[in-house]
C-alpha cells in the first residue's frame, strides 16, 4: 500500500468510479463519434435524431456528452442538454432562451424578448406557451443559419417525452434544424416499442455501445499506472473493454500498486461492479434472462445448442432471449451458433444472486 493518507491517494488517483461525468484518463471512441457527427452534419442530414444504447457503465453519458461538446465548439451550431426528470419541453424553452443569450448575435439588439412569451410569470405558463415560446426562437435560429442541438440523457417511456416527441416531429415537418441526440437503457427504450407516439424514437438509428479497444485500455494503463506493456495489457483484458471496470480496476491498481496482487485487485473490483453495476443489472433481467446468463462462462463463449438443451428452451424461445441480451449489451455473438458473456466476472458475480 502507498504510504498515502485516505485523501491524498483519492487526489491524485486519475480514475474515477463517477458516472455521466468526463474521466481524466478518458478513451475516445473514434468511430462512434465520427458515425453520430456524420449522421447530423450531412447535408441533408440522414437523421435528425440518434439514439445511444449500452448497458450502465458502458459510457453513453460520457459519449453523448463528448459529442455535444465537439458540436458546440462549432459556430454554427447551439446546444442544449435537457434533463430527463422535468417537464422536456418547458426545459427547453428556458434552456434555448438562456443559450440564445449567451451566445451573440442571434437575438437582435432592440428585440423585445417578452414578446416571444419569456416575461414574467414564465413558470406558470402551460405546454402551449413552452412550446409557442420554443417555436419563436428557432425562427430567429433559422434565420441566422444556426442548428440546435438537444441532448437528452436517459430517455423514458414517459407522459413529458411522449410530448417532446411528437412536438420535434411537427418541428422537422417545419423544417426546422433541430436535432435530438439520446441515450438510453434498452428496457426504457424496449417499453417505447408499442407505443405510437415515440415510434421515431425506434426508427431513429441508434448504436450499442460496446467495449473500449484492449489496446487503448493497455496503453493508458501503461502511461498512467507506469507499469510494463505485459502487466498493462493483463490488466486491460480482465478488465474485457467494460469503461467502468477500465476506471475501476485502474484506481485500485493505482492506490495499491504491488502491494496485493492482481487476483486481490480484482476481489477489489468485483465489489465495486457489484455495487455500482451488477446489482442494477441483475434486477433489470427476467426470469429467464438470468437462466441464461447462468449457462454462461466469464471466460469462453457458450454453444447455443448447449444452453437450450440445459435450460430446455426450444431454439425459436431462445433466440427471443438471445436477441433481448444481445440489444441489452450484456453478451455478443462473435461466432456462429455461440454466445459469450460481455461484461467482466459478471457470471462469478451473479452467482451470488442467484443464491
Ligand atoms: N470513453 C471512456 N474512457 C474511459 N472511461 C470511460 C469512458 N466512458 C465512460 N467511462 C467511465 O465509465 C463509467 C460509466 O460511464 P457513463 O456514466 O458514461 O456510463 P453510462 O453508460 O451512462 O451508465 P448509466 O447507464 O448507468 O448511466 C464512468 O466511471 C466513466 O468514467
Ligand atoms: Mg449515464
Amino acid at each position: 500500500m502507498k504510504n498515502y493518507g485516505e485523501e491524498i491517494v483519492h487526489m491524485g488517483n486519475p480514475f474515477t468510479l463517477t458516472f455521466g461525468k468526463k474521466p481524466s484518463e478518458y478513451i475516445i471512441r473514434r468511430v462512434d463519434i465520427e458515425e453520430i457527427e456524420k449522421t447530423f452534419l450531412e447535408d441533408p442530414a440522414r437523421s435528425q435524431s440518434y439514439l445511444i444504447r449500452g448497458v450502465r457503465g458502458s459510457g453513453k453519458t460520457v459519449l453523448m456528452t463528448a459529442i455535444a461538446k465537439e458540436i458546440s465548439e462549432n459556430p454554427d451550431w447551439i446546444c442544449v442538454d435537457l434533463n430527463s426528470s422535468q417537464n422536456l419541453i418547458d426545459d427547453l424553452s428556458y434552456r434555448l432562451l438562456d443559450a440564445c443569450e449567451r451566445t451573440t448575435g442571434i437575438i437582435d439588439r432592440g428585440m423585445d424578448i417578452s414578446v416571444a412569451g419569456f416575461g414574467i410569470g414564465f413558470g406558470s405558463k402551460s405546454d402551449r406557451d413552452s412550446v409557442s415560446r420554443c417555436e419563436e426562437i428557432l425562427n430567429m435560429l433559422k434565420k441566422k443559419k444556426k442548428k440546435l442541438l438537444v441532448t437528452i440523457d436517459e430517455v423514458c417511456n414517459d407522459q413529458s417525452m411522449k410530448q417532446l416527441a411528437s412536438q420535434f416531429q411537427i418541428w422537422i415537418r417545419k423544417d426546422y434544424q433541430i436535432f435530438l441526440l439520446m441515450t438510453g437503457l434498452y428496457e426504457n427504450i424496449y417499453a417505447i416499442q408499442n407505443d405510437p407516439q415515440l415510434t421515431f424514437l425506434l426508427r431513429s438509428p441508434k448504436i450499442t455501445l460496446g467495449p473500449l479497444g484492449l489496446s487503448q485500455i493497455a496503453r493508458q494503463y501503461e502511461r498512467a499506472l507506469n507499469v510494463s506493456g505485459d502487466i498493462a495489457m493483463q490488466l486491460a483484458k480482465e478488465t474485457k473493454g467494460y469503461a467502468f471496470a477500465f476506471q475501476a480496476l485502474g484506481m485500485i491498481y493505482y492506490d495499491n500498486e504491488k502491494s496485493l496482487s492482481i487476483e486481490k485487485q480484482l476481489d477489489i473490483m468485483d465489489e465495486y461492479l457489484d455495487e455500482y453495476v451488477y446489482q442494477k443489472i441483475w434486477s433489470g433481467l427476467s426470469e429467464q434472462d438470468r437462466n441464461v446468463v447462468m449457462q454462461l462462462s466469464d471466460s469462453k463463449a457458450v454453444k447455443v445448442k448447449d444452453i437450450c438443451e440445459v435450460t430446455g428452451m426450444t431454439s425459436a424461445t431462445f433466440s427471443k432471449y438471445r436477441e433481448r441480451l444481445l440489444n441489452k449489451g450484456i453478451i455478443t455473438a462473435s461466432q456462429h451458433g455461440y454466445i459469450e458473456l460481455v461484461l467482466p466476472r459478471f457470471r462469478k458475480i451473479c452467482e451470488y444472486y442467484n443464491m
